[in-house]
């Protein structure tokens, strides 16, 4: 599909390519309760999610649009009761089709009716390799022998297996665990995923964040076990944003890789950014997938480099990182358009390592997830 630049997007907007990828979060229900959930703190009740018919033409329209995968998300995906449907109309769109689940509600007849319906591949989080650790971090009782059941599945029926890990201040010490788990159960690749501070991961900050100590340690066994590895297991691993010098390319550019629809249709640049103020999200009840995608405001607001400010506007790396993370510039400078303090030559880097150091001395205490309740400490 050809590069395309719509009229009336900002100057220093280069082509608009189709997005790789769609990230469907299909609900926000989750029988799991992680602090760190990547989830708005305001939920989308059942109530208001997209309808089986109303999902499906996404995925026409993201094939359409050029998209080559979708990824099945939430909250829980499984927790759909029409998660076979789902995936069976993404997959006759001709998406490669990415089930991103915690494992615990997955079945030998769920799997069978997943498998049918075209699945491609699995990727199962979890949230520690120790018992206890995994039950209290995720909320859920037995958690892991039922991820541990789910990936036998996986593997049973064939399927591509990613292994997710998120690590934090509480696992990141088990990372040689987390290594050998990815093995046992035949993943082919393994995520190393550091918390990204949004969300409720925002509001668990102190309990989250590892020490520096910690993550020399974490990067120097990701080092030693590719090497020994090398050809039976991938392990992706990126430095997290409090300690590097300079930001990751959040999704790649804010709406030049990738889109994400939220529960309630909500088309967004990424899936952080719906807790941003001050804008209009387009919606799939509204507006095909490619309007959202090359028209709307939102996406185009923050699009190429015309809209930035020093620092970022003279840097030789505006067109590397384009400028961070925007859901993480307003989560901690309240500027949405403020170069990310992950930047070492941003003037607010200086609360990354207030951050650090405020982490270091608190108890570790969780408030969990919750729908429609206040949060609650553990
Ligand atoms: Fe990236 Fe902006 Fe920092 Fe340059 S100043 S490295 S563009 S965040
Ligand atoms: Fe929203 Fe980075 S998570 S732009």
């Amino acid at each position: 599909m050809n590069a395309v630049t719509p009229a009336g997007t900002p100057s220093g907007t280069p082509p608009l390519a189709p997005p790789l990828a769609l990230l469907a979060e299909l609900t926000h229900r989750c029988p799991l309760r992680c602090p760190y959930c990547s989830n708005p703190v305001e939920l989308t009740r059942v109530a208001a999610e997209l309808d089986t018919a109303s999902w499906a033409r996404v995925f026409q329209e993201a094939s359409a649009l050029g998209c080559l995968q979708v990824h099945l998300s939430g909250g829980e995906p499984t927790a759909r009761r029409d998660i076979a449907e789902l995936v069976r109309a993404a997959a006759a769109a001709g998406l490669y089709t990415n089930l991103i689940t915690a494992g615990v509600l997955l079945d030998e007849a769920m799997m069978a009716r997943l498998v049918e319906a075209g699945l491609d591949h699995v990727q199962l989080s979890v949230q520690d390799t120790e018992p206890g650790s995994a039950e209290r971090i995720g909320g859920y009782r037995d958690a892991l022998p039922k991820k541990l059941r789910a990936a036998r599945l996986v593997r049973e029926a064939g399927l591509a297996l990613t292994l997710n890990a998120v690590v934090h201040r509480q696992n990141l010490d088990r990372l040689p665990e987390m290594i050998a788990l990815a093995l046992e159960i035949g993943a082919g690749r393994l995520e190393v995923a550091h918390v990204q501070y949004y969300g409720w991961a925002l509001a668990n900050r102190d309990a989250l964040l590892p020490t520096r100590a910690q993550l020399e340690a974490a990067t120097a066994e990701v080092q030693r076990a590719r090497e020994a590895l090398k050809g039976r297991l991938v392990i992706d691993y990126v430095v997290p944003d409090y300690y590097a010098k300079r930001p990751k390319s959040c999704m790649g550019g804010w709406g030049r890789q990738f889109l994400a629809v939220s529960p309630a249709g909500r088309v967004l640049p990424c899936h952080a950014a719906e807790s941003l103020p001050g804008f209009d999200f387009p919606n799939v009840r509204e507006v095909s997938l490619r309007d959202a995608w090359e028209n709307s405001e939102a996406f185009n607001r923050f699009r190429g480099t015309g809209w930035m400010k020093g620092p970022c506007r003279d840097c030789p790396r505006a067109e590397i990182d384009w400028g961070g993370c925007r859901c993480q510039a307003f989560a901690l400078t309240g500027d949405a358009a403020a170069t990310d303090p992950a930047c070492g030559l941003s003037p607010d880097h200086a609360l990354l390592d207030m951050a650090v150091r405020e982490a270091a001395a608190s108890e570790g205490d969780f408030t969990y997830r919750v729908m429609g309740a206040a949060p609650q400490k553990a």
